[in-house]
């Protein structure tokens, strides 16, 4: 039996935190063996809001590493950089003329990143949709592993999908559906629970954990979260700041909610930081270990060669567009 298509990406629009890797790198990793998967890193994407070369060259490089560090065998799985394969942008023009403007009027991601500043935003910032849509179809996808803030661009990219299938009348396009693992799909800030934990977020470094953080940083940040007054470790989501330390304690321990609660049952909201704090950094250890055993240009390698095996898969589908279109 073939093994099921799964796509997914990140952007190198900053260091990487622990929402991005409990949402979604260590969910592709404990998934890998089941899928014939392809992870990207999504540096056009990036550019939609401006970058410094320097900065974005070596975060793509630094992705990669901790794509590899947290368990992703680049044997198993295509590891490459979008603006390697062409075809990405290609099909994302095409796509843009099969998507009507009320549809990316929708986008609420697009909102809240150009939010007051709508007029001085890029194009390429309210269409990322369309790029991201051309991503997952170009390889016939079958799931979209993402957390909650990108769940409604997989729903375009089934729309717009389907919408060009029943044009042509033909299945050119696989439908992808989206996969949600519920409770880590939103990491929320540490200092904001009610946001989620964003790369380029501006409410200060001490709203995120990145992953290579060193240990004492992890403390300070965590003992700093930002709580409330009950001083009770419980799962309680109307309670955001430490309803998400929890989830936080529960993805790495892979212990019951239950007995978390059972371990904390009469010890305050101190003591379950400093344990929570720990448990992170023994989590992230192995992670950061192989991060800086991993050179450049392993990962260089790594990255042409994993172009090298997609690109003729988007070649062969760009025919069929275009064939369909008539532009061939
Ligand atoms: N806080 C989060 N909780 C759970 N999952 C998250 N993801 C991002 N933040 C969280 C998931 O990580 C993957 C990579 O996302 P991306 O880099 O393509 O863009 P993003 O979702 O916009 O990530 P950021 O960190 O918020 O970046 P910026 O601030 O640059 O936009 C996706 O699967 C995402 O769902």
């Amino acid at each position: 039996m073939s093994k099921k298509k799964v796509f997914s990406g990140i952007k190198p629009s900053g260091d990487l935190h622990l929402g991005n890797y409990l949402g979604a790198i260590k969910r592709w990793s404990e998934e890998q063996s089941n899928a014939d998967s392809i992870f990207c890193v999504v540096d056009l994407h990036a550019i939609t809001v401006p970058q410094r070369p320097d900065e974005l060259k070596k975060r793509t490089l630094d992705i990669v590493k901790l794509y590899i560090a947290s368990g992703l065998d680049p044997e198993k799985n295509n590891l490459f950089v979008q603006s390697l394969v062409k075809e990405h942008t290609e099909l994302a023009w095409i796509l843009n003329c099969f998507i009507p403007m009320g549809w990316m009027e929708k986008m609420t991601q697009f909102k809240e990143k150009a939010e007051s500043n709508r007029e001085r935003a890029s194009i390429g910032l309210f269409d990322y949709p369309a790029l991201m849509a051309a991503d997952i179809l170009l390889y016939d996808t079958e799931e979209v592993p993402v957390g909650e803030d990108q769940v409604q661009h997989v729903e375009l990219a089934r729309d717009v999908a389907k919408r060009f299938n029943s044009l042509y009348k033909k299945d050119i396009f696989t439908i992808p559906k989206v996969v949600l693992n519920k409770e880590t799909a939103r990491i929320k800030g540490l200092q904001d629970p009610e946001k989620k934990m964003s790369k380029s977020d501006n409410g200060g470094d001490n709203n995120l954990i990145y992953l290579l953080d060193e240990p004492e940083e992890i403390r300070k940040k965590i003992m700093s979260a930002q709580t409330d007054s009950f001083n009770e470790v419980r799962f309680d989501d109307e309670r955001p700041g430490i309803y998400n330390l929890l989830i936080i304690y529960e993805a790495f321990t892979g212990m019951s909610r239950g007995d978390i609660e059972t371990k904390f049952e009469g010890k305050g909201y101190a003591e379950f930081k400093k344990d929570l704090a720990e448990v992170i950094i023994d989590g992230l250890k192995p992670i950061k270990e192989k991060y800086h055993n991993l050179t450049d240009s392993d990962v260089e390698k790594i990255l042409k060669d994993g172009a090298d095996k997609v690109r003729p898969l988007a070649e062969k589908k760009m025919e069929e567009v275009k064939k369909v279109i008539g532009l061939l």
